[in-house]
């Protein structure tokens, strides 16, 4: 099998043992099997008739790999250990048992969790001491977050609905922070332990509005008073200031020099999670929020 895609065959090479993460149709779980034979693939789901329809897809196809309904987060430990996990729905932190269920050298691709939208993809290695380390991808790869999650649009009906907090003008563009495309914010929702957002032009005219909403109930109402032109109006509630954190965070990735996602990276060990630039033993470390979720 030959492949040109940057996640190709030469990136699962013969004899390698998959976990992936989140079955669905089975689709890639059939790649799987076709590449490695399906005694070495396992692939788990959190929703037993999506396994069972999985297996029988599977199945009509010849294949018959390992599948199991459980969370995500737990791994298989059954299985394991593994060389490659395969993530295709998001989580906000790197479950251990997958470091943990890994031979020293494997891969794990996750995609970030950043409270419901998840673009971000990270690529850690284990070195089988329970650390694993990678850098972000360039490159987008939006999967659904976990089901195990509460939702996270709720939250945004609640910010939407407060009417206090505390209201003053800002100059930073609501954009950079609340747009997946915009390079500084995967930075500014790491390091916030994530938030949601949504941008409206309510019915009766008035200037565009955009709310963001934290899991720990803090909340920002970013107003384009000045149209596209600063200042616009700020108001923010809840436990934190999330709006000052962000700001904070802005000028601090423009004194960086504003570099991209790729050149960040991850390093996971006993669940603390330290977020680097460039180098991970560089002077510019950030160690990420504990999960509000934990
Ligand atoms: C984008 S789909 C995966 C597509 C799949 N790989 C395929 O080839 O069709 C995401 C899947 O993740 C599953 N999922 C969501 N939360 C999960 C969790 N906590 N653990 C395991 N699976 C989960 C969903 O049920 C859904 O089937």
């Amino acid at each position: 099998m030959r492949s040109t895609s940057r996640f190709g065959a030469r990136h699962v090479p013969e004899g390698h043992r998959v976990l992936e993460v989140g079955t669905g149709t089975g689709y890639n779980a059939a790649l799987l099997c076709h590449r490695l034979g399906a005694e070495r693939v396992t692939s788990i789901d959190l929703d037993t008739s999506l396994v069972e329809r999985a297996r029988q897809r599977l199945a009509h196809l010849g294949y018959a790999p390992h599948l199991a309904a459980t969370d995500g987060a737990l791994g298989a430990p059954r299985f394991a250990p593994f060389d490659r996990i395969i993530a295709t729905v998001a989580f906000d932190r790197v479950p251990g048992a997958w470091i943990a269920q890994t031979v020293p050298g494997a891969k794990i691709l996750m995609p970030v969790d950043l409270t419901g939208r998840a673009g971000l993809l990270v690529l850690l290695t284990t070195d089988g001491t329970g650390l694993a380390q990678g850098h972000f991808l360039s490159h987008q790869g939006w999967f659904m977050a976990t089901r195990a999650n509460p939702d996270a649009q709720p939250l945004l009906g609640k910010a939407l609905d407060d009417k206090t907090g505390s209201t003053r003008e800002t100059a930073l563009p609501v954009t950079v922070a609340a747009n997946a495309q915009e390079p500084f914010e995967f930075f500014a929702a790491l390091l916030t332990g994530g938030y949601a957002w949504l941008e409206f032009t309510p019915s009766d005219g008035g200037p565009r509005q955009t709310v963001l909403a934290h899991r720990d109930g803090s909340w920002v109402n970013h107003t384009a008073t000045g149209g596209d032109q600063a200042p616009c109006t700020v108001r923010q509630g809840g436990p934190r200031l999330l709006w000052d954190e962000i700001e904070r965070l802005h000028e601090q990735w423009t004194e960086l020099g504003r570099p991209v996602r790729e050149r960040f990276g991850l390093t996971v060990a006993g669940g603390e999670h330290v977020l680097w630039l460039d180098d991970p033993q560089g002077p510019h470390r950030w160690t990420l929020p504990v999960s509000v979720l934990e």
